[in-house]
């Protein structure tokens, strides 16, 4: 029995006039034939801040996300964790479990098919990690799947689930990295961001030339993402040999592939469907041991199996970003001009794979500096293997190498900010080319008036109102402005509806809106009369929504296919002014199409989008309760497509560099290896009254070489630099400088 893939639902056509973007909704109706095909005298739709497009779809509940496709006959499976960290399972008891009403299977290692790719050693590559498939009775990491049970209703399950017990040889789990640091290695790649060590020139030199010299260790935590969707699946087998996957991830290709190979099927013999994500953060980027479960189980009761990853499980199954430990050696001279940097960098991964968070990719290029040196080392421990997680290496390593910066502005009585434009690099120096734009001194000027940086008096503790701290502090953001090759399909209609899909996902960015503003752009028509689809393998294949270089990739991939087609258009058409659903009519055929599959970028630049920040903190310094006050970003990103979409992308990056500052941490049992706090009530996140008014805004930055919209892509950018400005900021006010995040206020007192 196999349910019907329900036709990829485009989200509702609905937006005000690009002409009007606060104008209250228009029409879902688009008014085919209306509008004679205008030349497109530059872009009308790309730059306005219109509304999501699926924001009635999402706001109404009629968006229908992975687990909540209706699919006939579905049952429900429910895995179960193991409750050791380190050792072997010696036996699973079921049988309770197998005699509850509704429960339809009960699978557990030894009663589990082998499957023909299960790896259990990694090569740290995320695209084909080792997953927990009950192959075999290791146990790597606590609450590892040791079994799923499948009944007809979520509850029956869940009961069930309860019911299975477990025997194990375990012994004590090593789960915290200090306990290990002795143990680092280097791994052989940073997959997927290239070597872990670089130098060039000659550090120890420029130490020794050096007029004032800090360094310091800075450690971050173990952070879990939470999307509000959870990690969820629905698995349809149709026969034995294809599969219907409904599956929340930022890469319905990824999941394709990684499945099909470890079900030894064709990639084209799975297709993956997910028109809504609630939500990515890197732990959707790649799939994980649940979705090959929801298969496994739906081939084991001859049903469609519907999994979704509880709250607790989302801290144990799907990755989580790692904790690190940076050094930073800074040298500079009396100018305060840089003339060495070290940027050391150790991170956990598991004992069976490999993740490494690349905290030092910024350090290579930001700055100018003859004599620099970074490296990642990675301890091996008994838990899961870490993954991406928003802005992974940026994120972390721009909180240290922007603290460290704010230390040697201290030792060398420079303005933290003057010490930044002092040492502003024009040119990526670590690979010796130009960048392809960048506007990073705009940034910083007009984020310092915006802030009012001027007034800030630099020595510590002296910024008061009544008995109140204050601190200012600042720091620079970066992320690099990725793109891969990524293709779309255009098709003119003849109700003059430009229809395009290319199978990607909106993760919540608003490649919905974007990839629709593009398309009306390209085409020379009002976005009413276009259609988006996305998230599909049945469409054109596009790269993973991670890295933020969705826009970039598949914007370009939909501009030029539709290029293409309006050029097509043109040749065909009898007149100027014949609307473009004429020429389709005359045209014999049910619709015009033309498809597009982008090639690498060059490698002629260096591609970075950059930002200044600037915090202010109020600390109270009878509890140390510290405040955010006001955060300024100004950020430079090539072109915004949509002012709107943009900010909240952005400005969501700032809450959670909030978050890293003061309150995200995953606090680990050291007995069990167990994340503690394992929901959102104990895992702490900023809530409304943690934020203040954000000012955020851009700087233009034309950008001829990234690609042909200029395009860089805003996803992570937000969550970097901002973190350090505030740790700046309670340094500024207390005169206390925590290098340990968070900074939670009893380190402060
Ligand atoms: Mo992002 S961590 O590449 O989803």
């Amino acid at each position: 029995m196999t349910a019907t893939p329900p036709t990829p639902a485009a989200p509702a056509g609905k937006s005000p006039s690009p002409a009007a973007p606060n104008a209250p909704v228009a029409s879902n109706a688009p008014a085919p034939n209306s509008a004679a095909p205008a030349a497109p005298s530059g872009p009308r739709a790309i730059g306005m801040p219109i509304e999501r497009i699926d924001a009635r779809a999402k706001l109404t509940g009629t968006a229908i996300y992975a687990a909540e496709t209706p699919v006939a006959n579905v049952a429900h499976a429910v895995i179960v964790g193991s409750t050791a960290a380190r050792g072997r399972l010696r036996s699973v008891d079921t049988d309770a479990a197998r005699r509850q009403p509704g429960v339809l299977a009960v699978l557990a290692p030894g009663a589990v098919p082998k499957l023909p790719a299960a790896p259990t050693s990694g090569t740290g590559n995320p695209a084909d990690r080792v997953l927990q498939l009950l192959q075999d009775d290791k146990i790597w990491y606590a609450d590892q799947p040791i079994a799923v049970v499948v009944a007809d209703t979520l509850e029956r399950a869940q009961h069930a689930a309860a019911l299975v017990t477990a025997a194990y040889d375990s012994t004590p789990p090593v789960a915290e990295i200090d306990a290990a640091l002795g143990e680092a290695y280097t791994p052989e790649k940073l997959a997927p961001f290239g070597e872990p060590a670089t130098t060039r020139g000659d550090f120890d030199a420029g130490l020794a030339a050096a007029h004032a010299r800090i360094t310091a260790t800075y450690t971050t935590p173990v952070e879990n993402h939470n999307p509000m969707e959870p990690h969820a699946t629905i698995a349809v087998w149709h026969g034995d040999t294809k599969l219907t996957l409904y599956d929340a991830t930022q890469g319905i290709f990824g999941v394709r592939n990684k499945i099909a190979k470890v079900f030894g099927l064709e990639p084209t013999d799975v297709r993956v469907i997910d028109h809504y994500v609630g939500g990515g953060f890197g732990c959707k980027g790649t799939p994980w041991s649940h979705v090959a479960l929801a298969a496994l189980a739906a081939r084991a009761v001859g049903r469609p199996v519907k999994l979704v990853v509880t709250r607790p499980q989302m801290f144990a199954l799907v990755g989580h970003r790692p904790k690190t430990v940076q050094t930073l050696t800074l040298g500079a001279d009396a100018a305060g001009k840089l003339t060495a940097i070290r940027h050391t960098v150790v991170s956990e991964t598991s004992r069976f794979d490999q993740f490494v968070e690349p905290s030092a990719l910024q350090t290579r290029h930001l700055y100018s500096c003859p004599n620099v040196i970074t490296t990642h080392q990675l301890v091996k421990l008994d838990i899961p293997t870490p993954t991406f997680q928003r802005a992974p290496g940026e994120s972390t390593g721009t909180y240290a190498l922007e603290s460290a910066m704010d230390e040697l502005a201290y030792a060398l009585r420079i303005d933290p900010l003057e010490l930044r434009i002092r040492n502003h690099s024009v040119r990526d120096e670590q690979d010796d080319k130009p960048y392809s734009s960048n506007a990073l001194l705009a940034c910083y000027q007009r984020g310092a008036a915006r802030f009012g940086w001027s007034r800030r008096t630099a020595s510590p503790g002296s910024m008061r109102d009544r008995g109140t701290r204050i601190g200012w502090g600042m720091a620079t953001a970066t992320y690099p402005a990725r793109m891969s090759p990524s293709s779309a399909i255009a098709r003119m209609r003849p109700d003059g509806i430009l229809l395009v899909q290319a199978g990607t996902q909106d993760i919540g960015t608003g490649t919905y809106t974007i990839m629709t503003q593009i398309a009306a752009d390209a085409m020379g028509i009002p976005i009413e009369q276009v259609r988006f689809e996305l998230g599909d393998t049945a469409f054109p294949e596009t790269p993973v929504s991670g890295g933020s270089q969705t826009a970039a990739s598949t914007g370009t991939a939909v501009k030029l296919a539709v290029d293409k087609l309006r050029d097509q258009l043109i040749a065909l058409r009898q007149s100027p002014d014949e609307p473009w659903a004429h020429v389709v009519a005359r045209s014999g055929r049910p619709e015009l199409t033309a498809e597009h599959k982008t090639d690498k970028r060059p490698d002629t630049h260096s591609y970075h989008s950059h930002g200044a920040t600037f915090a202010e903190v109020r600390i109270d310094p009878d509890t140390g309760e510290i405040r955010v006050a006001r955060v300024v970003a100004v950020y430079a990103a090539g072109t915004i497509l949509n002012p709107r979409t943009a900010l909240s992308q952005l400005e969501g990056g700032i809450v959670w560099g909030i978050g890293m500052a003061l309150q995200e941490h995953t606090v680990r049992d050291r007995r069990t290896g167990r994340a503690v706090t394992r929901d959102l009530a104990d895992y702490h996140i900023p809530v409304h009254a943690d934020i203040p008014e954000l000012d955020v805004s851009f700087v233009e930055e034309p950008d001829p070489f990234v690609n042909p919209l200029g395009i860089k892509g805003i996803g992570e950018l937000g969550i970097t630099g901002v973190t350090a400005a505030i740790a700046n900021a309670v340094y500024h006010a207390t005169g206390k400088r925590v290098r340990d995040l968070p900074i939670t206020l009893d380190k402060l007192l």
